[in-house]
């Protein structure tokens, strides 16, 4: 796994060569279902997520005036958009034609969408990347076709850090010595007491599943269950590394971090109140945007390591089709149209900058000249995926007992030990139910 994530990386950094050379002719325009019908999608709204979905569904019915697209807002939070999604699944409801999923939810989603094999030829679905299609691929089932990857990085103030002689910093204990060096002298300077240090995702969601096991997996090079199943949350210096974390809140972030999510951080690093941030690609073109105050000041580099490894969490977004809904084949052509080439390109080159899941997309000159993409490379080389192959249809579960474990450490409601030795043994039980 980690090779491949490793070649995705190379193949960004050294532009995409003729190895990939695909057919373009697959770009080409929305193929129209027959009839009328109405389409449903939901999907997310982070940053410019909604523009985005509201254009490329403009495209597609300016192409196929028989097809009516209704976007459906979900929140920004994948844990509670999964929670709506079970439930509309729950009752086989055809509402939702078309979702909007996680990289993390094959196996949970397996049941309720279609098999895109059945819909996709062998062509189209090779203009992907294997590795994505594989992690989509569940008892040889398609379920969803990869719509744009994601690995977060850490954006820096770049003005600040060299204005105050400030190395950037490639540890986690460099980022709270340098977090904190940054907010005094900037506070002092400006005496702006509601500029920070660092800025985070803390509140108990995915999102914390998702830092949280950036700082163990630095450490301990491992998940909360490794890929051979043991339960990875007891070593020392991952407990230390929550003790740290955990000592942020208050000092170098601000109390309310542990009600952040994506936005929110994005929100105090744009308003130019933070030195440094950790966040996902979108938060980039957003950044340099002209409502941003900090355009232009800023750079987007690999998160810190710890005694093992950069542990950025690998992410990513994909396309489903319900197989509860009225009409699979209108929705599966919204689908395929959501996620072609033209789409990919249009969402890289937008505000939210989503990456993605093409190698010939890469080629393009335009995208090889984005600022962004540039960055991106390096940071997906350090991308590590979450335990949702060895946890399969239970992966929310697990992760929902580690963000909440996590979350209880940083509120101070418990010790790092207690919360951990806890969650070992429920983490342990959830492992035991699914033999
Ligand atoms: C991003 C990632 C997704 C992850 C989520 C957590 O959207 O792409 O995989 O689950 O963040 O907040």
């Amino acid at each position: 796994m980690l090779k491949r994530i490793l070649f995705f990386a190379l193949v960004l950094m050294i532009g995409i060569v003729p190895l990939f050379a695909q057919d373009m002719e697959l770009a080409g325009p929305a193929e129209c279902p027959e009839g009328d019908a109405t389409i449903s999608v939901a999907g997310g709204s982070v940053g410019g997520e909604l523009a985005q979905l509201e254009s490329a569904a403009a495209a597609f019915t300016a192409n196929c005036p028989n097809v009516t697209i209704e976007i459906l807002q979900m929140p920004d939070s994948a844990t509670e958009r999964l929670n709506i999604y079970l439930q509309t699944w729950e009752a086989q409801s055809a509402d939702i034609d078309v979702f909007q999923v996680d990289v993390i939810w094959p196996a949970i989603i397996a049941p309720h969408v279609v098999d895109m094999n059945e819909y996709l030829s062998e062509e189209e679905i090779g203009m992907y990347f294997a590795d994505m299609i594989a992690g989509q691929t569940v008892d040889g089932r398609l379920v969803a076709v990869p719509w744009f990857s994601d690995a977060p990085g850490l954006y820096v103030r770049t003005d600040l850090t060299e204005e105050y002689g400030v190395e950037i910093p490639t540890t986690w204990d460099e980022l709270t010595v340098a977090a904190q060096t940054v907010q005094d002298a900037h506070r002092a300077a400006t005496g702006n007491e509601d500029f920070w240090g660092y800025v985070w995702q803390g509140n108990d969601y995915e999102g914390l599943t998702c830092d949280a096991h950036e700082w163990l997996v630095a450490e301990t090079g491992e998940t909360f269950i490794s890929a051979e199943g043991e339960v990875n949350v007891t070593d020392e210096a991952w407990i230390a590394a929550l003790d740290r974390a955990a000592g942020w809140v208050g000092t170098i972030s601000p109390e309310g971090v542990t009600t952040y999510q994506e936005e929110e951080s994005r929100a105090v690093f744009q308003a130019g109140n933070a030195a440094f941030m950790r966040n996902w690609p979108y938060a980039y073109n957003l950044g340099n945007g002209e409502d941003s105050a900090v355009a232009g000041m800023f750079d987007w580099v690999p998160l810190p390591a710890g005694a093992s490894r950069i542990g950025a969490c690998l992410g990513g977004w994909q396309i489903a089709v319900s197989q509860y809904s009225d009409n699979v084949d209108a929705a599966v052509a919204v689908a395929k149209y959501f996620a072609s080439f033209e789409q990919l390109k249009a969402r890289a080159l937008s505000e939210n900058g989503n990456p993605p899941t093409m190698p010939s997309v890469y080629e393009d000159a335009d995208i090889a000249a984005s600022p962004l993409m540039s960055r991106l490379g390096p940071i997906l080389g350090t991308a590590y995926a979450r335990p949702s192959v060895a946890t399969g249809e239970r992966y929310g579960e697990a992760s929902a007992l580690f963000s909440a474990a996590v979350h209880s450490v940083l509120t101070g409601e418990a010790s790092s030990e207690d919360a951990m030795a806890d969650l070992e043994v429920a983490l342990e039980d959830l492992l035991a139910s699914m033999e």
